[in-house]
């Protein structure tokens, strides 16, 4: 009797410790200073700029609600074409599934500020996850036979989301495409025949002598050169367009910020906004700076504010200084550093120099700022994509969206599996073949499935 009373206080006791904990934890989790106090753990490389944003993810009293990850991430995968979308596990047919794993959730697979078992990726499942419900392959797969249940996620073979570059019909579509193409080419930028098409009204060129800067003022006199010379002044863009917030006033703004770009430029600052180089601002915090990151940069900018001007600088908005040099100026890995000699930096630099065809150099923003192309009008546009995460990781993303545009699909893979080239910024010819292209080649040749027939109408 004694015994129950002392387990029944033992009870209430750890019942009020959890409660208060609970709710102080709350309390703390809708401030943003002093709460890395509460973090159980590093967060990961995905997240840590805005770790001390507690609610974008945590609901008190109720843990971390999927919505939360979807509000931030469901666009993203569903461009990705996703595999393995929660709905595909509302099935019933795939009920034994998710008892194995439930997929349904996205924490099953990412837990947060778990360094000790974080994958890349944010991943903190244990690698032979796709064995938990694809155990049966190999009897379907001569192929698959003797592989070991951790190697399907290796590089170049599948991913459990994005697969766009991986499926068997596109391999078999794209595998006998030569290493390099017989035109290289990055489509061409055509943001100057958007706009005018767009803004018939656009005004003509202004002058020096037209600027509307405040009259009391002087001002370096390359500031004056550099705004008439560039595609602002040539566009009719005068300075009070970004100096004044038509919202705030009349005042004078000395130094204006990526919202007021962003009333003329919408598709720039949104990619900006989502990827490790504005997510920060997005979140309503200060600026990231290199002194914050945790990969390696220059220690001489430590401080340097990550804004639209980083890489465009105040005036010229040179979109080819911006492409290399900008880049150079804070990243200093030893892939950035690989980039100088590099055959793609020379091609780079013999389009500069007008000695090779323009777009078919690559620079840094080539792979990490592609051009993507798009709809509109009736039109078929081109638009930089500037969240240079969108296309990271896994790497596999980039085979598409750039390498395609020079190189075979074969090629692509093969470099983009050998971690050797990361590091020497693919200066060699890669090390390594995946199988995977072979495999799918092979068994069309004998045998179409009905799964690659289904894929192929689908495309
Ligand atoms: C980007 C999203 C994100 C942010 C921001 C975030 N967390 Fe978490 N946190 C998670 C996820 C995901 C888990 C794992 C939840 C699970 O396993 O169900 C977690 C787990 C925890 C846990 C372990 C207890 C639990 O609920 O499982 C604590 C404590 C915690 N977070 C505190 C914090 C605090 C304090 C902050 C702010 C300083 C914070 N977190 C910011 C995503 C986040
Ligand atoms: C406030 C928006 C926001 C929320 C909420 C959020 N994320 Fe993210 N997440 C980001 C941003 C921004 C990045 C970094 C850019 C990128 O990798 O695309 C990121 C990165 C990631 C990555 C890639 C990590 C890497 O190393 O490349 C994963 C995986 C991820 N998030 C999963 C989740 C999951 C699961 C949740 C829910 C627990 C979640 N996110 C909640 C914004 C968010
Ligand atoms: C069964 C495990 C699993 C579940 C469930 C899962 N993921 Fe992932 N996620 C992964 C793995 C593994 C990767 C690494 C890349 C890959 O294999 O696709 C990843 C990568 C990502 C990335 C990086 C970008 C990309 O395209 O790969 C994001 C963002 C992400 N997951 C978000 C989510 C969100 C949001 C959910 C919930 C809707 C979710 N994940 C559910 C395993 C999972
Ligand atoms: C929670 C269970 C689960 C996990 C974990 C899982 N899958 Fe799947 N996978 C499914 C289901 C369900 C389907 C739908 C087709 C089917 O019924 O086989 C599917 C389909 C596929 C397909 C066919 C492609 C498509 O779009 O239809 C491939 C390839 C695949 N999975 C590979 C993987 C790989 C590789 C992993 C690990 C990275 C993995 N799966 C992890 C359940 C899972
Ligand atoms: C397309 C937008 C844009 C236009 C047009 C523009 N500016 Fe600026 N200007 C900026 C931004 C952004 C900064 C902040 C730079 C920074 O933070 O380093 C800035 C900074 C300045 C500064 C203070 C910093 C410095 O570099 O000395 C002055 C003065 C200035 N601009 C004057 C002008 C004048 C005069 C004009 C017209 C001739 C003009 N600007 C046109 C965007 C613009
Ligand atoms: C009042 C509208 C307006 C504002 C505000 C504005 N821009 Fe522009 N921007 C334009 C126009 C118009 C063009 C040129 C279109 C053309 O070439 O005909 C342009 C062109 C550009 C280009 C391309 C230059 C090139 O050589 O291709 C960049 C980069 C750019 N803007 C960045 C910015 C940044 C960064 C800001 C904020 C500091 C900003 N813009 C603010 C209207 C604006
Ligand atoms: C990390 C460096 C970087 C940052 C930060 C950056 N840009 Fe850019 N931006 C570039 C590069 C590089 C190009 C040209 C890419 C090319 O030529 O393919 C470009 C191109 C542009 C263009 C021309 C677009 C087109 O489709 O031709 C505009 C407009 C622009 N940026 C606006 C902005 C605005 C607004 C911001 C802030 C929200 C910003 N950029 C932040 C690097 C950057
Ligand atoms: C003002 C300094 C600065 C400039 C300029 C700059 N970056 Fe960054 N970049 C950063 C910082 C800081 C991060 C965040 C790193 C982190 O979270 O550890 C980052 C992140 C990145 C990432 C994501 C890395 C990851 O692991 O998720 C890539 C890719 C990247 N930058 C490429 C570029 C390219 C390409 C350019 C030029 C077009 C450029 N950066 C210009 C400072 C800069
Ligand atoms: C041929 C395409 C290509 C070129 C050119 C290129 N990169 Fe990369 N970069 C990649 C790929 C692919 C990755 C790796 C993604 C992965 O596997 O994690 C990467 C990774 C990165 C990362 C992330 C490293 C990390 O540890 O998180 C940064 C930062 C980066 N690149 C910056 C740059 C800069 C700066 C330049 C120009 C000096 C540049 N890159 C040129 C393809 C390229
Ligand atoms: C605009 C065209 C273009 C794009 C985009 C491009 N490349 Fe290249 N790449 C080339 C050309 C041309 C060469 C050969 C240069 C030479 O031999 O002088 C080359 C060379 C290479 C090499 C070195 C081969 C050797 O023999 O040393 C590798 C590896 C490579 N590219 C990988 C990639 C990857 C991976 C991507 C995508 C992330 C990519 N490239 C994007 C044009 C491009």
């Amino acid at each position: 009797m004694i015994r129950r009373l002392q387990q029944r206080a033992l009870w209430v006791i750890w019942l009020l410790g959890t409660l208060s904990l609970a709710a102080y934890l709350g309390w703390t989790m809708q401030r943003t200073d002093g709460a890395e106090v509460f973090l159980p753990g590093e967060t990961s490389h995905g997240h840590y700029q805005i770790e001390m944003q507690c609610s974008v993810c945590h609901t008190p009293m109720s843990g971390v609600k999927q919505e939360a990850c979807l509000d931030c991430h469901a666009t993203e995968l569903e461009a990705a074409d996703d595999s393995h979308p929660p709905k595909k596990f509302l099935d019933p047919r795939n009920a034994d599934r998710v008892a194995a794993l439930n997929a349904r959730l996205c924490v099953t697979c990412h837990r947060e500020h778990v360094p000790e078992i974080t994958r890349p990726l944010g991943v903190t499942m244990p690698q032979d996850y796709c064995f938990r419900c694809h155990a049966d392959i190999g009897e379907e797969r001569p192929s698959h036979v003797d592989l070991g249940f951790q190697t399907c996620a290796s590089s170049g073979c599948h991913n459990f989301h994005d697969n766009r570059a991986l499926y068997e019909d596109f391999l078999v579509k794209h595998g006998k495409s030569p290493d390099l193409a017989a035109t290289l080419l990055n489509p061409p930028r055509d943001f100057a025949a958007r706009y005018r098409q767009e803004h018939p009204e656009a005004a003509s060129a202004l002058t020096i002598a037209q600027h509307n800067g405040p009259a009391d003022r002087t001002y370096e006199p390359t500031l004056l050169t550099d705004w008439a010379e560039t595609a602002h002044a040539q566009a009719g863009v005068n300075c009070r367009d970004c100096h004044v917030d038509p919202d705030a006033g009349p005042q004078w703004i000395e130094r204006p910020a990526h919202t007021v770009c962003a009333t003329c430029h919408e598709a720039e600052p949104k990619g900006f906004l989502l990827g490790h180089h504005g997510m920060r601002l997005d979140q309503g915090l200060s600026p990231m700076t290199p002194g914050m990151a945790r990969i390696p940069m220059k220690e001489e900018v430590a401080d340097r504010a990550l804004t639209c001007v980083s890489c465009h600088r105040a005036h010229t908005f040179d979109t080819q200084h911006a492409a290399v040099k900008a880049c150079m100026g804070c990243h200093n890995d030893d892939h950035t550093r690989a980039y100088l000699g590099s055959k793609h930096h020379t091609l780079w630099q013999r389009e500069r120099q007008g000695t090779a065809a323009p777009n078919s150099g690559v620079s840094c923003a080539t792979c990490h700022m592609p051009r993507e192309q798009y709809q509109r009008g009736g039109n078929t546009w081109v638009e930089v994509q500037h969240n240079q995460n969108d296309n990271l990781r896994p790497n596999e993303k980039m085979i598409r969206s750039v390498c395609m545009n020079c190189h075979g699909l074969r090629f692509s893979i093969d470099a983009l599996a050998d971690p050797k080239l990361l590091a020497n910024n693919y200066n060699s010819q890669p090390s390594t073949h995946i199988e995977s292209i072979d495999w799918a080649m092979r068994r069309v040749k004998t045998k179409p499935s009905d799964a690659s027939k289904k894929e192929n109408e689908k495309r």
